[in-house]
């Protein structure tokens, strides 16, 4: 495990976007993992910046998202699909028909699960997995207790993460109660990973999943496990360590 230190959001999302251009340069057929919420916007925009100065092409590149809401269309816009394409697939020359993310408006959610695991392997696996972590240590949506094994399923949210999340819609009963997220398994198997987390709010859980033992009730303690883990945090989720 790697912990890089930032003095803020703009610089570590430089070195973000960096990365994860220097991963596309390196192979420009590679296998994006992709997150959503606050945390990586910053990485979207610097990214989008470097392709416009023609510092990397993603016209050869896939992706493949973390979770998706249940019951949301692709065009509603509190949809994953809707952030992807607004954050960062809009404004890039990626082939839209590369960029995967798990269906939660199907009716048959149990397939599109088994479905999404089988296209990440058909596509040579995950080079490059992004990561954010919520307050209780979820990954994707692999709430505290879920279980290490598990690959791409359906998942009850918790409380505390509708709460979180409820930021971004009019009212909390607007939150979905269920997602469809990579499994703790799938994540694990990207050969490289890595964390963005900044602020103050982050430094507690920081501090639980990556400074003590790795276990099912903080899932992003795993990451501790992982051969080429990289956590890019600013001073203040790092409690100014
Ligand atoms: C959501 C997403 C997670 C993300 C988390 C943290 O619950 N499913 O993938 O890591 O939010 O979001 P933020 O970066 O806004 O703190």
């Amino acid at each position: 495990m790697r912990i890089i230190k930032f003095e803020d959001l703009d610089a570590l999302s430089e070195y973000g976007a960096l990365l994860i251009a220097e991963t596309v340069n390196d192979n420009n057929k590679c296998t994006l993992g992709l997150a959503t919420g606050s945390s990586p916007i910053g990485i979207y925009e610097k990214l989008t910046k470097l392709y416009k100065e023609g510092k990397v092409d993603f016209s050869g590149v896939n992706t493949f998202n973390l979770d998706e809401y249940v019951g949301l269309k692709e065009n509603d816009p509190q949809s994953y699909r809707f952030f992807m394409d607004h954050h960062l697939f809009d404004s890039i020359n990626i082939n839209k028909k590369n960029t995967f993310i798990p269906d939660g408006s199907a009716d048959d959610l149990e397939s599109v699960c088994s479905e999404y695991e089988k296209l990440i392997e058909e596509h040579g696996g995950i080079d490059l997995q992004l990561l954010g972590i919520g307050h209780n240590g979820h990954i994707g949506f692999n709430e505290p207790g879920t279980e290490f094994s598990k690959k791409t399923k359906v998942v009850e949210l918790s409380s505390s993460t509708r709460q979180a999340n409820k930021r971004f819609f009019s009212s909390i009963d607007d939150v979905p109660t269920y997602a469809i997220t990579m499994g703790v398994e799938t994540i694990m198997k990207a050969k490289k990973i890595v964390m963005v987390a900044y602020g103050a709010d982050k430094a507690s859980i920081i501090h639980d999943a990556f400074f003590k033992e790795v276990t099912p009730l903080i899932p992003a303690s795993i990451l501790q496990l992982h051969p080429d883990f990289t956590l890019l945090a600013d001073k203040e989720a790092l409690n100014n360590i």
